[in-house]
């Protein structure tokens, strides 16, 4: 199928789907839980009813809802494409995007590729006047769907445009966020469109600029005076998001960590000791290893080194924080496979987590050879200790995510 077609097919479902034939449809599915009913006999049920088509691309946008529940509060009432739902930004991190926009006073704000609206009605939510621009057709009318879905369609303006002819008269600062996918397909590392130079370059037609960017960015791309934050939802990192002079802090990096919003930038300080662990290890959030702030961290919380170039720390008492997990070490000592059977029995150890940071080696294949039986639930981290491959047997504590 080519483009066009393709296109002209998700526009016509769109027109399906948001007829009153097509609301109505929807709002059914939203009431039966689909996954628990033989949808072939569900399908032929409900085109007694409506046309073959709009039972067709309404079972297919029932099923992207209830996808999206992982990432918007609203699905139910949101629309969706495959490729829109799983590029587009989670709420949360939205949200928190939006809040720096506003912090810094930007109240009239381009959304250059909006997609479908992820990011549009954060930043209306947070009081901006967004302007919307995106090439597609369908996402461009998702988004304007989406945001009347968030109740802030008033705040919101789209239009179709290609991003580099898009007009930024009158708005007081950009967010860009290029497409990592093209025709269903992941683009190559680090490739996107438009390309991370063209969204660096926006800051000769508006000082405020933010560009997200992958997780994985490659650091050395990011100009001199702009800020790379990394964020991450509870232990995951989702993105990496590059903030322009303009919206100064003066730092290069910044860990984020959500929900709680719970930020660390880098401070100088002596460096951290690096010694044999104590009675707790801390695995700190990718978000912080990936903005380099270990160290910052070691020292916020008195916390030591186990190794000069690994980031598990070390403490004496349960570290409270919220940018890491906190273990409770059992016992640990060199790395030596055989041994580990005895080890783990000794602690009754069951469910088996296993961290890996240094070492190299098949985590599957090891918990299935390790075979654990017992009943407490416990972490195996495979590491090193002063360069000597180490495996420390731990526990998670209570509390600490
Ligand atoms: C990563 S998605 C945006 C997701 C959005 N921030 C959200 O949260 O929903 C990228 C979007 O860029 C659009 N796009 C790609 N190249 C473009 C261009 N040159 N001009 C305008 N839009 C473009 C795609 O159609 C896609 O909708």
């Amino acid at each position: 199928m080519s483009f066009e077609t393709g296109q002209r097919r998700a526009e016509d479902g769109l027109d399906l789907l948001t007829s009153p034939a097509g609301r109505a449809l929807l709002d059914r599915l939203d009431g039966t839980d689909v996954s628990a009913t033989d949808e072939l006999r569900l399908a032929s049920a409900l085109r007694r009813e409506f046309p073959a088509e709009l039972v067709t691309a309404a079972l297919g946008q029932h099923e992207l809802r209830v996808r999206a529940r992982a990432k918007f509060s609203r699905a139910g009432r949101m629309f969706f494409t495959r490729d829109g739902l799983e590029q587009a930004s989670a709420e949360p991190v939205a949200a928190h995007r939006a809040g720096r926009f506003a912090a810094a006073g930007r109240v009239r704000v381009a959304d250059l590729c909006c997609g479908i609206g992820g990011d549009l009605v954060a930043l209306a939510g947070a009081g901006a006047d967004v302007r919307g621009v995106d090439l597609d057709p369908v996402h461009l009318r998702m988004a304007t769907l989406n945001a009347a879905a968030y109740d802030v369609a008033g705040a919101v303006d789209t239009s179709r445009a290609d991003v580099r002819d898009a007009d930024l008269d009158g708005m007081d600062a950009a967010f860009v966020d290029p497409a990592r996918r093209a025709g269903g397909r992941r683009l190559r590392t680090g490739d996107s469109e438009p390309p991370l130079d063209w969204c660096l370059a926006l800051t000769a037609r508006t000082p405020h600029v933010a560009v997200k960017a992958a997780p994985g960015l490659d650091r050395s791309l990011v100009p001199s005076g702009w800020e790379t934050e990394f964020v991450a939802d509870g232990r995951e990192l989702k993105e990496a998001v590059i903030w322009s002079p303009a919206f100064a802090t003066g730092k290069a990096t910044r860990a984020t960590v959500l929900p709680g919003g719970h930020q660390l930038l880098p401070s100088p300080g002596d460096p951290v000791p690096c010694r044999p662990p104590g009675p707790y290890l801390l695995d700190p959030s990718p978000a912080v290893t990936r903005a380099g702030l270990v160290e910052e961290l070691a020292r916020e919380l008195g916390a030591w080194k186990i190794d000069p170039r690994i980031a598990f720390l070390s403490a004496e008492h349960p570290p409270h924080t919220p940018f890491g997990r906190t273990l409770r070490v059992l016992d640990d000592g060199p790395w030596r496979e055989k041994e580990l059977p005895a080890r783990l029995r000794a602690h009754r150890i069951g469910p088996l987590d296993i961290r890996r940071r240094g070492l190299a080696g098949d985590v599957d294949a090891l918990r299935r050879r390790l075979k654990t039986t017992g009943d407490r639930p416990g972490v195996l981290v495979m590491t090193r200790v002063n360069d000597r491959p180490w495996a420390l047997l731990c526990e998670p504590v209570a509390g600490r995510s």
